[in-house]
């Protein structure tokens, strides 16, 4: 069954007619479900992922969310390397036209101390989530330029706080929020939009079954200020308002949707 990730209601139908997304990570839980709110209102989509098989069916169940949609899902690309990227980018040029909307979505990460984190562990993700974003950015930056796009980094909160086991993340994404901002401001002259979008604990994704154990679910809920974990679907609508013209002069910012869980984060 196709999922419905975004507020029916909230959204004009058509909002995204002729717009092309381009977003690394594209099969994770989170990224495609912000692509397929992005399809479901007209947008046209590339996901890519490292994954060949995953990507693909993913890209599938997108394009089945709206009649004529267009969704090509392109495996075996890591975001470590600018020249798959540019491949990628080339690819979709061909086949959909153009790149207005990037998400740099891709990203690792797994619990360890920092005793146990060796030096190419670090590295890895660094790797995956700093240096993929900035490639992703290299490989569309003059399609994107063309089309006056927007840039959208999935970011997190733990680098508001700190938290333990997550040294590499945390590093990660402080520095991803560091070069969204710069990208802002050298961009911005060029019609670019570059934000941030952190997500919360959202229920049912890979990066909490990785982060977090079941047992600990309840006390987490109790701690969030909205008393419930996130969906899918609320990264998806914050995904849609950045991506709109409601949103055409925001810039060097971030939006958290977390329901307010970052402000109560333990650290211990
Ligand atoms: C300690 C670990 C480890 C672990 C891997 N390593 N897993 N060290 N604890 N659990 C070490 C390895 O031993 C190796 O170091 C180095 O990391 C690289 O591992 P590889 O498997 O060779 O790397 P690679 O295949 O590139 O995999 C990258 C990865 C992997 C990050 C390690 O977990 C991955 O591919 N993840 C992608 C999916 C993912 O993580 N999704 C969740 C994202 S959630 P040595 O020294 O032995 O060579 C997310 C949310 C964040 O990002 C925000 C939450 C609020």
């Amino acid at each position: 069954m196709v999922k419905q990730y975004v507020s029916k209601n909230t959204w004009a139908p058509g909002i995204f007619d002729g717009k092309v997304v381009f977003c690394t990570g594209g099969a994770g839980d989170i990224c495609s479900g912000q692509v397929e709110a992005l399809v479901s209102l007209g947008a046209n989509a590339v996901i890519l992922g490292r994954r060949q098989e995953a990507t693909q069916k993913r890209a599938s169940e997108i394009a089945a969310i709206r009649p004529g949609a267009q969704v090509l899902g392109l495996g075996g690309i890591d975001v470590r390397s600018v020249q798959a990227l540019e491949g990628a980018v080339a690819t979709t040029i061909e086949k959909l036209g153009r790149i207005d909307f990037v998400i740099c979505g891709a990203a690792g990460n797994f619990l360890s101390t920092v005793e146990n984190l060796s030096a190419n562990a670090f590295k890895s993700v660094i790797d995956i989530d700093l240096l993929g974003s900035y490639n992703t950015v290299k490989a569309t930056l003059a399609e994107v330029k063309k089309r006056k796009g927007r840039y959208l980094f999935v970011s997190a909160t733990m680098h508001y706080t700190g938290m333990p086991y997550q040294s590499h993340a945390i590093a990660a994404k402080a520095a991803i929020d560091a070069l969204s901002g710069a990208l802002s401001i050298e961009l911005g002259p060029y019609g670019v939009t570059s934000n941030t979008l952190a997500p919360g604990p959202i229920a049912g994704t890979e990066g909490m079954a990785r982060l977090a154990q079941a047992s600990q679910l309840d006390k987490l809920t109790r701690n969030i200020p909205l008393q419930r974990m996130g969906e899918v679907s609320d990264i998806a609508d914050a995904t849609v308002f950045l991506f709109s013209p409601a949103a055409n002069w925001i810039t060097g910012t971030g939006i958290v949707v977390d329901g307010g869980a970052w402000r109560r984060q333990s650290n211990h």
